[in-house]
Parts: C-alpha cells; sequence; structure tokens
C-alpha cells in the first residue's frame, strides 16, 4: 500500500486501513529494529566522510537500515537502492513499506495477545512464536514480518540474533512493557521507503546492481571483522560471514571505484581490516562498548571508518 495513494482507494477493512493520524505522521524516521551493529548512535561520526548530496544512494548491508532512514529524513536522497542477504531484513521492509497497515493490525493483535498474559504466559508465548521458524510454518509475508518485529522487541536484549540454520535463537527479554506494535514509527518508516527499491541479494551483485540502477554512492557495513582472531590472513569466520568474504568484499570496493563510484564502508578496527583496506582512506571512530551492566564498561570500541574519496571523484 503507498501512503500517497491512500485517499484514492477504497480501504478493504477499517482494521487494515492506516489511521488518520498515521498517514499525517510528521515523525521523522528511524530503524524500526534494533539491529546488532546497527549505526544509529554512529552517525554523528560517519556524517563528515559522506558526500554532499542529493545522492542516488545504495546500502548493500541493510540490516536495519540506520543511515538510510537518517539521509531520508533529512531530503538528501534522489533514488534508493537497499539490499540485504537475509530473507527476514528483505521481507519486513518490503512489508513496511507496501503493507503498513496490515503490518501494524498483525503486530496491534501480537501485543494484545501478550501483554495480557502473566510473566509466565507472556514467556510461553514469546517461544511459540519463536518456534513458529517461517521455512517449516506456512505463513504470510505480513505475518512474517510481524513475528520478526515481535521477536526483536520482546526478545533478550533486543538484538535479532540467528544459530547455524538461520532459526531466531534469542531469549525472553521480559520487559514490562514493550512497545510492540510502534504504529507511529513503522508509519514514518513506511513513507520514507516509497522512494527505495528492495533486493535481497549477496553482496557481490553490487558492481552490476550500481550500473542497472544507476547510482552514485554507496555505504556498506558488513557484519564486523571479530577484533580478537590474528592479523593473519587465514580463514576464520565471525557471524557466518568469513575473512575470505571480507576480501571478496574488498575485491567489490576495487570494482565500484573502478566504475567511479563513491563509496563509505565501516568495519572494526583491527590489523586485518588495517592490512585488508590499506589502499584507501582509513578513519577511526568510537563505539560506546554494548554491555549488560555499567560496572562492565571498559571504555568505547574503535571501528574504521573507509572510504575511496580521491581527486577526481567528487565529494
Ligand atoms: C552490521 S549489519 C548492518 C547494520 C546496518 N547498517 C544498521 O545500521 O542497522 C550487517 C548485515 O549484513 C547482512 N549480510 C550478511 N552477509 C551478507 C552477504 N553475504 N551479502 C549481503 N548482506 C549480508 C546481514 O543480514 C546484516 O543485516
Amino acid at each position: 500500500m503507498h501512503l500517497a495513494a491512500a485517499p484514492h482507494r477504497e480501504p478493504r477493512d477499517p482494521a487494515v486501513s492506516l489511521d488518520n493520524h498515521l498517514v499525517r505522521s510528521v515523525r521523522a524516521p528511524a530503524p524500526f529494529m534494533k539491529w546488532a551493529g546497527g549505526k544509529a548512535r554512529l552517525i554523528p561520526q560517519i556524517e563528515p566522510y559522506l558526500p554532499a548530496g542529493p545522492l542516488r544512494y545504495g546500502e548493500a548491508f541493510l540490516g536495519g537500515g540506520a543511515l538510510f532512514f537518517h539521509l531520508a529524513g533529512e531530503g538528501r536522497l534522489e533514488s534508493a537502492l537497499l539490499t540485504d542477504l537475509s530473507t527476514d531484513v528483505y521481507n519486513t521492509h518490503r512489508c513496511v513499506r507496501d503493507e503498513p497497515a496490515e503490518l501494524i493490525a498483525q503486530l496491534r493483535t501480537y501485543e494484545s495477545e501478550y501483554l495480557a498474559g502473566d510473566a509466565d504466559e507472556r514467556a510461553a508465548y514469546f517461544y511459540w512464536m519463536r518456534s513458529r521458524h517461517p521455512a517449516e510454518t506456512p505463513m504470510s509475508d505480513v505475518e512474517r514480518a510481524a513475528r520478526m518485529l515481535f521477536l526483536n522487541r520482546t526478545c533478550f536484549n533486543g538484538l535479532w540474533r540467528e544459530n547455524s540454520k538461520g532459526h531466531f535463537n534469542a531469549p525472553h527479554g521480559r520487559y514490562a512493557q514493550p512497545n510492540i506494535a510502534q504504529a507511529e514509527r513503522i508509519a514514518a518508516a513506511s513513507q520514507a521507503l516509497q522512494q527505495a527499491t528492495l533486493v535481497q541479494t549477496d553482496f557481490r551483485a553490487w558492481p552490476q546492481l550500481v550500473a542497472e540502477h544507476g547510482l552514485d554512492f554507496v555505504y556498506l557495513d558488513p557484519p564486523y571483522q571479530p577484533v580478537s582472531a590474528t592479523s593473519s590472513f587465514n580463514a576464520y569466520s565471525g557471524g557466518g560471514f568469513s575473512a575470505r568474504a571480507q576480501r571478496e568484499l574488498n575485491d567489490v570496493l576495487g570494482e565500484l571505484d573502478a566504475l567511479g563510484v563513491r563509496w563509505v564502508l565501516s568495519n572494526s578496527d583491527c590489523a586485518f581490516t588495517r592490512e585488508l583496506y590499506q589502499q584507501w582512506n582509513i578513519h577511526t571512530i568510537y563505539a560506546a562498548r554494548q554491555v549488560n551492566s555499567k560496572a562492565d564498561r571498559r571504555g568505547d570500541v574503535a571501528e574504521v571508518v573507509v572510504t575511496n574519496r580521491r581527486p577526481g571523484l567528487r565529494w
């Protein structure tokens, strides 16, 4: 459903039309999922390395889409292509863009069923929802997206985490009053996504995609290279994204550069990434360490922001 076209359509059912105050929402768009490695809090530090807009923008590892929503909210995008390998990331963004009212209605159902229970009943509801894996349980795209958002809002630490089989496996979180439907946030995100093309694909497709979509800037935020690993280029993996994948991504950066496309990449700051990106510009930024207890805080963690800014590329 396109929000701009909503007044011209007969609502199929009052339960699935967006409330008027949501359609008029002037709330700034923001990620609607809490995401491991999400960049929302780092944007002020990434911002100085971004080219001036308007941008024909690409984002190759969408996740929660923090930078896209930031740039869209500031009106700095002429167009956008957003991709991720994950079916859930793709499907949830597509449903937010195209079926926000249906999605909010489904989330409100889950929210009222969950909040009606006592602590044990809520936990049982969470684990029932978690056990309904989309590959094994028939469900619509909207149900699948609502399941993802429900689990993201009610799990421990609010982070999407999958095991090696691709099954979500974070435990229950026990928040007193989680905002599961987050209708205003979904409505604002839906408006921002109207200008975006969404594709489920691997990062290796990007040299072809920039040409097909006429993009002039790409942001790449791959799963972090683990900092504790040795600095040698051995094959080790982190979050399913191996050192070999990091090197193949660096080859893609070279191809984008040869095509005259500007790009910015984020990664962890370690010997491996410093060596891998040595031909590019490497800048250091600092992220607050994610800890459960303030007593554990041991200072901030360095990350790198890498760019291909150079003479001959308008920035
Ligand atoms: C660090 S997260 C991106 C976070 C995002 N920038 C944000 O602010 O929320 C990395 C993303 O890369 C995706 N991913 C992992 N392997 C991939 C691959 N081979 N190709 C494309 N995307 C991949 C994951 O599904 C995940 O959403």
